[in-house]
């Protein structure tokens, strides 16, 4: 069985202070065992803090974005080796955010993923169709080229022990989630999509849906069968929310 996997999102919030508090309590609420990894992706300056709460805890960290490049003069972008620096697991790639805010491409989004890898960080490939994509029946088309740009540059074999999120455009940061059943579909399709080239990388790939996910729907959700944890914005900022959506990754 894949371990589930709950990453929280943290997006342009937080202070030393909140943080700190933060970051203690949902250390002292997570429940002792279970099959459920939990990840706090932050804002850049606050890498260290980060690390410096969560090393000895069984919660991960990460970045929410890094830049394509190795190091040069690319002023305001942060490298994937100055994550590993900080010691993060993870790095969110390609949230729809980035993707329609800051004009990122498929093909960025590609060398980012790749990048992540170079340093031995585990990329968090976000896609997800908006809400005129779906309307016109083209989920399905959208969420699979978006995979495909990067299943094309970085191989299959990058995907291994890979995590993909699945983020409705229209559901982020809006209070609308897809159904179970609308996520589990594309779900579905994402793994069939990477199973076409290797159905063992497939097999284990933690495909996490994103998109308004709170404590009263998680559950629900995550009982699917290709849905492996939640990617959670703005409920990640809120802890007893938060922990109840690791409780119910953990069912
Ligand atoms: P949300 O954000 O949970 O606030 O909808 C999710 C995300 O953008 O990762």
């Amino acid at each position: 069985m894949r371990q589930k996997l709950v990453v929280g999102n943290w997006k342009m919030h937080g202070c030393s202070a909140d943080n700190r508090r933060l970051l203690q309590a949902l250390v002292s609420g997570l429940p002792a065992a279970g099959n459920t990894a939990v990840a706090v992706c932050v804002p850049f300056p606050y890498l260290a803090q980060a690390q410096s709460l969560l090393a000895a805890t069984p919660v991960s960290w990460g970045a929410q974005s890094l830049s394509e490049h190795a190091q040069g003069a690319y002023t305001g972008e942060v490298s994937a080796a100055m994550l590993a620096d900080f010691g993060c697991r993870y790095a969110i790639v390609g949230h729809s955010e980035r993707r329609a805010m800051y004009g990122e491409t498929d093909a960025q989004v590609a060398a980012k993923f790749v990048a992540a890898k170079v340093a031995g960080i585990t990329p968090i490939l976000c896609v997800g169709e908006t809400l005129a994509q779906r309307e016109s029946d083209e989920t399905l088309a959208v969420v699979t080229a978006q995979l495909d740009a990067v299943l094309d540059v970085a191989g299959v074999a990058a995907f291994a022990g890979g995590v993909v999120a699945y983020e409705p455009v229209w559901a982020i940061g809006t209070g609308l989630t897809a159904t179970p059943a609308q996520a589990q579909a594309v779900h579905a399709a994402i793994r069939a999509r990477i199973a076409a080239r290797d159905t063992a990388v497939a097999a284990g790939l933690q495909i996490l849906y994103g998109g308004s996910v709170k404590a009263q729907n998680a559950g629900e959700i995550f009982a699917q069968a290709d849905i492996d944890g939640g990617l959670v914005g703005g409920a990640s900022l809120v802890v007893d929310e938060f922990l109840a959506i690791c409780q119910a990754a953990n069912r």
